[in-house]
């Protein structure tokens, strides 16, 4: 059995407890990733379904907001703040040297399944700029070379 399919018993729970509220798709879709972590290819037409909405109208809902997942997490989430006082220094440099080490847009996760990169819009760090957020913690003052030590640092830590 593929591994979405396991999923289908929390997917009809939440349908079952939440298909009649008013305006239910977000709230249904919230509850699925933070149940699974991420919102599987096979919740789609178990969604369609109880909502009487269309295939297209489900996937275009996931798409259209990024912190929704169609993809299990990776092990680490990093958040580099793409604001203004972090533009200012450098961290639009920073984002380069993240998308060419892992080989990705500021917006994936790694082959290896060790990194998620998203994009944030200030941390509140922003006199200790440039920041990121790395599992939930604040990193500030970032240079070159201690974003490269974080970045390595997840790639090696294969067990958490
Ligand atoms: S602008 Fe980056 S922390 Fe505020």
């Amino acid at each position: 059995m593929p591994d979405e399919l396991l999923h289908l018993p929390v997917i009809q729970r939440i349908l079952a407890r939440d298909q009649g509220t008013p305006g239910a798709l977000l709230p249904i879709l919230h509850a699925i990733q933070q149940d699974l972590g991420y919102i599987p290819d096979a919740a789609v037409p178990e969604i369609a379904h109880a909502l009487n909405l269309s295939l297209a109208e489900v996937r275009g809902v996931i798409s259209f907001y990024h912190d929704f997942r169609t993809a299990p997490p990776a092990r680490h989430t990093l958040r580099l703040c793409r604001a203004e006082s972090c533009q200012s220094r450098g961290a639009e440099a920073l984002a380069a040297q993240l998308r060419e080490q892992l080989a990705l847009d500021d917006h994936g996760t790694s082959a290896d399944g060790a990194i998620s990169l998203r994009p944030v819009y200030c941390l509140g760090a922003c006199a200790c700029s440039p920041a990121l957020e790395l599992d939930g913690q604040l990193h500030a003052r970032l240079t070159p070379e201690r974003l490269r030590a974080l970045v390595d640092g997840c790639q090696e830590d294969a067990t958490c």
